[in-house]
Parts: structure tokens; sequence; C-alpha cells
């Protein structure tokens, strides 16, 4: 599979903290080591129904964490409110298809800001309408829940949406890092890897574990054997 300047080797996991202790978070951020990307959901109560964390926790934590961060950003207005996580030191920060009308210009402005782009679609959301557009973004995140919240259960009829962006990649007509988002456990890992994911968001799945390092290399592991069973 190709890499990305910076990237890889695929497959990618990334914990979402949402699943994790809040009061603690330096320390779970160190509990995920070997993690790719430690994702980080930005929800603003308009977007989505629920409300978590800005961009000040998202500045303490780049200082204690040297694994990319990757911030989902789960909020209205993203153009006025993305390009500060860029600027801060996220990796990757992702935007809402649904959530902006201009989503090349929220990429160039990431991209400017020196971080990958990713756009994000929710479950509900075609891809076939974004495919040009995403030549201008480094990562497509599918989400395979409702997003909101952790802990709900994964969405398999979103698969066909990856299989598309792994078709394109393939061909080499479109280079993007295909994340999955959302219910993403031992159980859907596998089938989420047959269709050509390259990067893995577990919350639940890896902060439930007693041991989050472990289960991000057993997730991992999981993850590469089935990728190995491509089914384009
Ligand atoms: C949902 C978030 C996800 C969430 C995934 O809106 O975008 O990143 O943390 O959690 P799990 O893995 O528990 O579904
Ligand atoms: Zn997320």
């Amino acid at each position: 599979m190709r890499a990305a300047p910076g990237v890889g080797p695929y497959p990618l996991i990334a914990p979402s903290i949402l699943a994790a202790d809040f009061a603690r978070l330096a320390d779970e951020t160190a509990a995920v080591h070997g993690a790719d990307w430690l994702h980080v959901d930005v929800m603003d109560n308009h977007f989505v129904p629920n409300l978590t964390l800005g961009l000040p926790i998202v500045e303490s934590l780049l200082k204690v964490t040297d694994i990319p961060m990757d911030c989902h950003l789960m909020i209205e207005d993203p153009k006025r409110w993305a390009p500060p996580y860029a600027e801060a030191g996220a990796y990757n920060v992702t935007v809402h298809a649904e959530a902006t009308d201009n989503p090349v210009g929220v990429a160039r402005d990431i991209r400017a800001a020196g971080a990958l782009a990713g756009l994000a679609i929710k479950p509900g959301t075609p891809v076939e309408p974004y495919l040009e557009i995403l030549r201008e973004f480094d990562t497509a995140l599918i989400m395979s829940v409702e997003p909101g919240f952790g802990g709900q259960k994964f969405i398999a009829e979103v698969l066909p949406k990856v299989a598309i962006l792994r078709r394109l990649i393939e061909s080499g007509e479109l280079t993007v890092i295909v994340e999955i988002d959302g219910g993403i456990n031992n159980d859907t890992i596998e089938q989420a890897a047959e269709a050509g994911v390259d990067c893995f968001v577990a919350g639940s799945a890896v902060y439930s574990a007693e041991d989050p390092a472990a289960a991000v290399a057993a997730l991992r592991r999981q993850a590469a054997d089935a990728s190995k069973h491509l089914t384009l």
C-alpha cells in the first residue's frame, strides 16, 4: 500500500480520547503509547448534540504527547474554527462536509497552516459528490456511526463508500488516507480493513481494555492481517 510522507506504515490505529477519563487526559494519552495517531473529537453542541472539548485542551495535550494529533471537528463554521487547530500543531484536521459550503477553502486554510486536511462524511452522506474535491484533502473520514457519541454500534452499510475510495486510490486517480470512525473493535475491524481502510479510529474498544496500548497493537495486527484480503 502507498504511504503519504510522514505516515505509515499502514494500517494506522487512532485511539479516540472521547472514551478516556477527561480528568486524566495526559495519563490517558500516555496509556496508548505506540498508537499512530491520537484522535480528538471536538463537538460544539450545534453540529452534533454533544459538547466535548476545544482548542485550549488540544493545545495542552500537544505539549504532553508526541503522538500525531488527529482532530475531528464536529462543529459548525469550520472555516473560522479549523485553522487554529493546525496552527497549534495538530497533525491532521478533519472537518465535516455537511458543516460547510466551502470545504475546499477550509482545506486550503488548514494546509496553509501546516496540517493535513481531512473531510468527514456522516453515515447517510454519499461520497460521490465529494470525489473531485477530495483531491484537495489528505484524509477522508468515513463515519460508521452518527457523530456525537462513542460506544455506538458499527454501521457496516458505509463500507461501500470505503471501497469506492479504495478503488480510486489503487487506480492512481486519488491520493487520500481512508479513515473510519465509530464502532471499531475486534469484531468489526476486519470487514473495514477488507474494504480498504487505512486508519482506524477506536474509542471504547481501546479505553475499555485493561491495557489500552496492547489493545491498539492487537487491533493493528488484526487490521494488517485482514487488509491482505482487500475486496476491491
Ligand atoms: C463519534 C466520534 C468517535 C468516537 C468513536 O462522534 O467521532 O471518534 O469516539 O468511539 P467508539 O470507538 O467508541 O465508537
Ligand atoms: Zn471522531
